[in-house]
């Protein structure tokens, strides 16, 4: 177990239900803290929206500067329809700031617990058992392509490098090995160049580095539908920026909620960026609605990715999926809890955790 010590946490809340989310998890965090021996020292910063009211600019330099030198950074989201139409939005404060930390594989998990089965729209037999990552592409493709705009129309540039793709398919195949060994590669190689490219790279870094890992390829229409039809069957699925950012709402609904599904934004080294996949939820903000378990998950992605912490992440994994299997949840899965009290419960199953397990040694013992 590594040695206690202190670590130093940029936490960028962002707009809309962003704060309240934010603040769920680094309450969630000092209380790990306290049962770990680790200080967790949290540094806020300015992103999107709120960062354009304070500054004119959705991604000030010294917010970058103190992502780059902390140990990970959490963030909640940005945008609102108050910024809409604006010269500057807040949504380039994240794409900025992906770029400019290099993250580029955004892990986005899902299991879909056997207690919240029911909460899915899908019937329970196709949804029960769902265990799937989706290994996102996080700074190519048509979001980070030149833009145009002239009286006449508008363009959006899709472009992807060799070197782009190879290290994403490395990092998602590094992880189909520590799962149950399936890659399944989302493309639009009927149509795009890029896509056509796509392809290529991730068979050959499939036949050079991982021959023991399956791969199938699948285009993203039919991936849609079979994402529905039968999202068992997926393990592993990596796809490129757009598609991953449309794939992984769908599937968020499989478990219940969009409000329950955390991510992880990793580059080749430095600190990793962590925020739940959904976004400023603006129709539910500042009313203490808002599910908190996502962006807590988040948290633990965060200790067992950046901070190497992984007996705290279970912790915290074990005590979100107590909460859940007590029906011990937000409105969105059909609870009672405020976003406040839906914490609260987490941090008292931490400690009922820590309890019996505390417990359970001094059993042992005598
Ligand atoms: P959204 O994810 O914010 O909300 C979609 C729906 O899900 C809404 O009905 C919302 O109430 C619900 N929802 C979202 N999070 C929830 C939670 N934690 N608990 C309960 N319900 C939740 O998507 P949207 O409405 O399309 O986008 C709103 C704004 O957020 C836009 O400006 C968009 O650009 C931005 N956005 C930001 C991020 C991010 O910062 N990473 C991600 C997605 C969208
Ligand atoms: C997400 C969001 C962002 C994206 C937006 C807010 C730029 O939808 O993180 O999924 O499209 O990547
Ligand atoms: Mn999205």
């Amino acid at each position: 177990m590594p040695a206690p010590r202190t670590y130093d946490i940029a936490v960028l809340p962002g707009d809309g239900v962003g704060p309240e989310v934010t603040q769920a998890a680094q309450t969630v965090l000092a209380v790990i803290g306290d049962f770990f021996g680790h200080r967790f020292r949290f540094h806020e910063h300015l992103i999107g929206g709120a960062a354009i009211d304070a500054t004119g600019d959705p991604l000030p330099q010294s917010t970058v500067d103190s992502c780059l030198a902390a140990d990970a950074v959490l963030l909640g989201a940005v945008g609102g329809p108050r910024w809409e139409g604006g010269k500057r939005r807040p949504e380039e404060g994240l794409l900025g700031l992906r770029k400019a930390m290099g993250l580029f594989a955004n892990l986005r998990p899902l299991q879909v617990s056997p207690v919240l089965a029911h909460r899915s729209p899908l019937k329970r037999e196709i949804v029960e058992g769902v265990d799937l990552m989706v290994f996102r592409e996080l700074t190519g493709g048509i979001y980070f392509g030149e833009r145009t705009r002239t009286a006449e129309g508008a363009t959006d540039r899709c472009e992807y490098t060799v070197v782009e793709i190879e290290r994403v398919a490395r990092a998602a195949f590094k992880t189909a090995q520590q799962r149950r060994g399936k890659v399944t590669s989302v493309d639009k190689a009927n149509v795009m160049e890029t896509s056509r490219l796509w392809r290529e790279v991730v068979t050959r870094i499939h036949a050079e580095e991982f021959p023991r890992v399956e791969l199938e390829h699948a285009l993203v229409d039919s991936m849609a539908m079979h994402l529905i039809r039968k999202p068992r069957e997926y393990d592993v699925i990596l796809t490129e920026n757009m598609f991953g950012d449309i794939l992984s709402d769908e599937i968020s609904v499989l478990g219940g909620s969009i409000g329950l599904l955390p991510s992880a934004s990793l580059g080749e080294s430095g600190p990793g960026l962590f925020e739940p996949i959904h976004g400023s939820a603006p129709d539910i903000a500042g009313k203490d609605i808002a599910n908190p378990v996502g962006a807590i998950l988040s948290a633990a992605l965060m200790l067992r990715h950046s901070l190497g912490l992984d007996d705290e992440a279970g912790s915290i994994e074990a005590a979100v999926a107590a909460v859940l299997s007590a029906g011990q949840t937000t409105a969105d899965l059909g609870g009672t809890l405020g976003t406040r009290a839906a914490t609260d419960a987490i941090v008292d199953a931490i400690r009922a955790i820590h309890w019996a397990a505390a417990h359970r040694i001094q059993m042992h013992w005598a």
